[in-house]
């Protein structure tokens, strides 16, 4: 598969260039910023390559549109396909890119599997790589998206963590302190640069919700979707808590088709929606009264937001929101679900605190960074 030009690459060739790569949906949120904040730097030229993991309008189209990002200058077009597929096809298509667009420097964001593709190409090709949103681990090997960041920071010269426990996980794997820039959390630089527009959509209106009156949903992990049992196990208890209030489920492809297959209506009260765009999803999440989910992202959101967070998973690779935000760790036991969702309805739940470096400003930081790297005041 070749690298297909859909609108002609700005800047000057000779001037130092940053290659951004994205393609799954959580990481549009995370180079939108990066994107912006290196504008600042007129004499750096930027291109951004989209892998195209992620194709459905809304899975990808609706995130440029609601985060303003400018068209990809190269579309990869993979597609979806096994681990090894996905990664040795992102892998084939960028280094011809990389070769004809001889960047400075990669900058990869996020765990998936276009972050891995793009490292290790780069890398390879004696490429310097960024890896915004180092440092996370899970520590449970299982998850592929912890395969991908290990290997990622293994291979990148300048890792931007979003906090001290990513600092510690780095050091204690032998990475040299110099390599390692605490610059916080760019996807938060999105939320709140975005926060007024979301809670101006009409949203809840469209759905007949109240503010403070729904549970929303979300759930793509494999082991939880993909595993018959598990899955309907989670949805006993989404059920048990549709009987307090309305649970929205904008479901994700793979949760759709999980779904199903399971052949089992999600029970009444539980509303299965389409995945939802960037603005309109961020206007829910700002107004739940509770969220259960498996994406480590909303966890992040949730603690920003102030509003309590149930994590359908053993394990969390962002432990900062749980010691600091709105987030609990509860697993896939359904009672254990119930009484925690329960305590919330009770008592409304943890109200936590910002963590340090989330505050809007983390891309500026981090593009300061890369600047100085690409040697341009
Ligand atoms: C990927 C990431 C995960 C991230 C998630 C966010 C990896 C290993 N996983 O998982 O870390 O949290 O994105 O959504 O990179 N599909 C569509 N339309 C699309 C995209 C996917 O229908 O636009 C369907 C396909 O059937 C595909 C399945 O969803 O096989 C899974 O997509 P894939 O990108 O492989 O993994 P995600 O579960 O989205």
């Amino acid at each position: 598969m070749t690298a297909e030009r859909t609108v002609p690459i700005l800047g000057a060739p000779g001037m130092p260039t940053v290659l951004h790569v994205a393609g799954a949906r959580p990481n549009f949120m995370k180079v939108a910023p990066l994107h912006r904040a290196l504008q600042r730097w007129k004499a750096i030229r930027q291109v951004l390559v989209h892998t195209g993991q992620h194709y459905d309008a809304r899975m990808s189209d609706i995130f440029f549109d609601d985060l303003g990002l400018p068209e990809p200058d190269m579309h990869l077009g993979v597609g979806s396909g096994s681990h090894a597929e996905q990664t040795a096809r992102i892998m084939l298509s960028l280094e011809p890119v990389l070769v004809s667009q001889r960047p400075d420097l990669v900058s990869v964001v996020g765990d998936v599997n276009g972050t891995l593709a793009a490292a290790l190409v780069a890398a390879k090709l004696g490429c310097r790589v960024a890896h915004v949103e180092a440092g996370l681990r899970s520590n449970d090997p299982r998850m592929p998206e912890e395969l991908n960041r290990i290997l990622v920071d293994r291979v990148s010269d300048l890792l931007f963590t979003p906090s001290a426990d990513a600092d510690a996980n780095l050091l204690a794997e032998g990475t040299s302190p110099a390599h390692i820039h605490r610059v916080g959390n760019v996807m938060i630089d999105t939320l709140l640069a975005a926060k007024a527009e979301a809670l101006r959509r009409p949203v809840l209106r469209q759905l007949g919700l109240e503010p403070d009156g729904f549970a929303l949903c979300t759930l793509h992990r494999p082991s939880n979707v993909e595993v018959p049992a598990t899955l309907a196990d989670i949805l006993q208890a989404l059920a048990a808590v549709a009987e307090r209030l309305p649970v929205v489920f904008p479901a994700h492809p793979r949760t759709r088709a999980a779904l199903d297959r399971l052949g089992q209506a999600p029970g009444p009260g539980i509303r299965v929606l389409e995945p939802l765009g960037y603005l309109d999803f961020l206007g829910l999440t700002a107004r739940a009264r509770l969220v259960l989910t498996d994406s480590g992202g909303l966890q992040e959101e949730t603690t920003v937001l102030g509003v309590p967070c149930l994590t359908l998973r053993e394990n969390t690779e962002r432990p900062v929101t749980v010691t600091e935000g709105t987030n609990t760790v509860v697993g896939v036991d359904p009672q254990r679900i119930v009484v925690e969702a329960e305590a919330i309805l009770a008592t409304g739940g943890k109200r936590g605190r910002i963590p340090e470096l989330w505050d809007g400003h983390a891309a500026e930081r981090a593009a300061a960074v890369l600047a100085a790297e690409l040697g341009v005041p």
